[in-house]
């Protein structure tokens, strides 16, 4: 049995990725698991688990440095000091170290060309001491190029994965949400700007299936795009969630500058609308070096449409746009078509 350690565990990628191994009823590997104990706590508490309590940016950490590791896959950092004290003190004690970064760690005000797909090597952000010093969510796209810089120093031979926004179960944004919702309830939908804008995201499941094949991939490059499908329009994205829920809905397209002066907020308001800011992504190294297929688009969704059917009225862990919070009221969007 190998050891795996999973730094996290408890909110989308390492709580799937755990689920996985336990339905297949994995006897590969003995799984322990670190995190604070904040995030859904109840979780895995009858399996064959073993929970390790603790904050890794104190000394706690020291309470799965004194051990060896076969693969350790780190979910959780968002700051990098403490981290580069981490590799340290787990040096020659780790088989292998898979990083989950962000494709948020790209310079997109360099020469940006929409049209090319970026590769691994496109410029990345620049960073201070003092950003990557700062506690809090702040400069996290920074803290981020630091932490996969001193992964790259450190003689491990990591694995560094820059997803794109996540998907499917577990996903505490919810952005589809708010696109399901609105197909299901309404015969017109408000669609931004012709519905041009492209999204490139990543879907758990996909995600998943590659972390497990890089516990054992034996030639693999260090640092890997990992976007799980082509770049699809909102306007065809839109059309998918239609014809899963069997809905004959019609769109209605509103220019974006009458969506400026009416004050709607990308994304806030209308999520995945990026008002032309999108970028796409280049996957060829993922595509060349793993052997995972991937689901077709449509399947993501339709998966994703199943699990939000499976926890409507759920009370607890909601995002901004279940609760409400965020997304256009109803009332604006019919005003803005025209309906009201
Ligand atoms: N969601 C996206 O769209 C997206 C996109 C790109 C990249 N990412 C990256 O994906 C990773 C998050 O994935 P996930 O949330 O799905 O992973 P996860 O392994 O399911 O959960 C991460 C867990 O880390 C724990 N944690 C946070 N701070 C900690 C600390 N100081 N000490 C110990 N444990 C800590 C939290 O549990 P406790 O609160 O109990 O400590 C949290 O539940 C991050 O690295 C993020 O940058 C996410």
């Amino acid at each position: 049995m190998k050891n795996l350690l999973i730094l996290g565990g408890s909110q989308q990628i390492g709580r799937r990725l755990i689920e996985k191994l336990l339905q297949h009823k994995s006897q590969e590997y003995s799984i322990t698991v670190f995190n604070r104990g904040l995030t859904n706590p109840h979780l895995f508490i009858n399996d064959d688990i073993e929970k390790v309590v603790g904050d890794r940016n104190t000394s706690d950490i020291e309470k799965i440095t004194n051990r060896d590791w076969d693969i350790i896959l780190d979910c959780s950092c968002y700051r990098p000091i403490p981290l580069k004290r981490f590799l340290e003190a787990i040096k020659g004690r780790v088989g292998r170290y898979i990083f989950i970064s962000t494709i948020s760690v790209y310079d997109y005000a360099q020469g940006v060309d929409k049209s090319k797909a970026k590769t691994e090597d496109f410029p990345l952000l620049k960073f201070s001491e003092e950003q990557i010093t700062q506690e809090g969510l702040k400069f996290y796209a920074q803290k981020k190029v630091a932490a996969e810089q001193f992964l790259l120093e450190s003689g491990l031979n990591p694995i560094i994965f820059r997803p794109h926004f996540l998907y499917g179960m577990y996903d505490w944004q919810n952005l589809d949400y708010y696109w399901i919702e609105r197909i299901k309830k309404y015969d017109t939908v408000l669609l931004p700007d012709g519905g041009k804008d492209a999204i490139h995201r990543t879907y758990i499941d996909d995600l998943i299936n590659v972390l497990q094949e890089a516990f054992t991939i034996e030639k693999h490059n260090s640092i890997y795009n990992i976007i799980t499908h082509s770049p699809i329009s909102l306007k065809n994205y839109t059309a998918e969630i239609a014809e899963i829920l069997q809905r004959k809905t019609k769109f209605i397209s509103i220019e974006k500058d009458i969506l400026h002066k009416e004050k709607v907020r990308p994304v806030i308001d209308i999520p995945l609308w990026s008002n032309g800011s999108h970028f796409t992504f280049d996957d060829t190294k993922l595509k060349t070096d793993f052997n995972t297929n991937f689901k077709s688009h449509f399947s993501s969704l339709e998966e994703t449409i199943a699990w939000n059917k499976k926890i409507a009225g759920q009370k607890e862990g909601k995002s901004k746009w279940e609760a409400g919070k965020f997304g256009l009221s109803r009332e604006k969007e019919l005003k803005l078509m025209g309906l009201s």
